[in-house]
């Protein structure tokens, strides 16, 4: 059974829909204008502009230094080129840990400024105050439990997350927290499978999965990862469609070459 193909506008409720007929959601980053107009092109169903673009624009080595600003910057960018997938932008860090109020402010300058559909943020128990207000506004929300970049600092590996039973429990119990709340779905990021199968099972909205198995309902990767752009990093759940940085290279090569031999450009090349 496919919803997908007939969908013109990938929305929350339609993500619903999927995992109810056991349709899996495909979801991929983006962050600016032309990749974004490719990835929708191709068919993904969810588009995160997350706030790895610290990592893959800027080059930081945390997500933790990337600004509201700099996630408008590239919502707006995302939004101009999509038609299809849903877009969901990821509240950076920062800006909602602090207190419920400015939790809802950041999630409105995004809806304000972006057009996104839905705003991601992470944690559980800890955020449920500021999850709850930025529903209450009618902003959709996605969460975001399991491996949490923005605390790489409290835990300081990226190792995998809830392998023992006590973070295991609060994993789950986090999960059923936000879904009372209201959130749309939940990423889970590098958890061992069979604890991802149990939380989709357990939970009735969509749980996407980075590193969390087969058994959940949709996956996500960072596009530049899955095609073979960035080079240094290289987890186990990690699929590589491409290696885009070898061709990029090679292409570039070719050019200075040309340039260079003064083979570019030729006379059709010219006015
Ligand atoms: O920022 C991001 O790219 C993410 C994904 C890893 C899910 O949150």
């Amino acid at each position: 059974m496919s919803v997908h193909k007939e969908i013109r506008k990938v929305t929350t409720h339609v993500l619903s829909e999927m995992k109810h007929m056991g349709e899996k959601i495909s979801m991929l980053t983006a962050y600016d204008f032309s990749m974004a107009k490719l990835v929708d092109q191709a068919g993904v169903d969810v588009i995160l502009v997350g706030d790895s673009a610290s990592n893959v624009m800027a080059g930081h080595e945390t997500t933790l230094p990337i600004t509201l600003d700099h996630m408008i910057y590239h919502g707006k960018s995302v939004v101009k080129a999509v038609t299809r997938a849903l877009v969901v932008v990821d509240l950076p860090f920062g800006t909602y840990q602090g207190n419920s109020k400015e939790a809802l402010t950041s999630a409105i300058r995004i809806m304000k400024e972006t057009h996104a559909d839905a705003v991601k943020l992470e944690g559980g128990k800890e955020v449920i105050e500021s999850v709850n207000r930025i529903l209450s506004a009618g902003i959709p929300v996605m969460g975001h439990l399991g491996l949490m970049p923005q605390s790489i600092h409290k835990y300081g590996t990226y190792t995998v997350r809830a392998k023992d039973d006590e973070e295991a429990k609060k994993l789950i119990s986090d999960a059923k927290l936000l879904e009372e709340a209201g959130c749309f779905g939940i990423v889970l990021e590098k958890i061992p499978a069979e604890l991802g199968t149990k939380v989709s099972e357990l939970l009735k909205i969509p749980i996407i999965g980075i590193g969390a198995g087969g058994g959940v309902d949709g996956q996500v990767l960072v596009l530049h990862d899955m095609l073979g752009i960035t080079q240094e990093f290289s987890p186990r759940f990690l699929r590589r469609y491409h290696n885009l940085s070898a061709e990029i290279k090679g292409a570039v090569g070719a050019y200075v070459e040309d340039v260079k031999s003064k083979d570019f450009p030729n006379e059709k090349e010219q006015y």
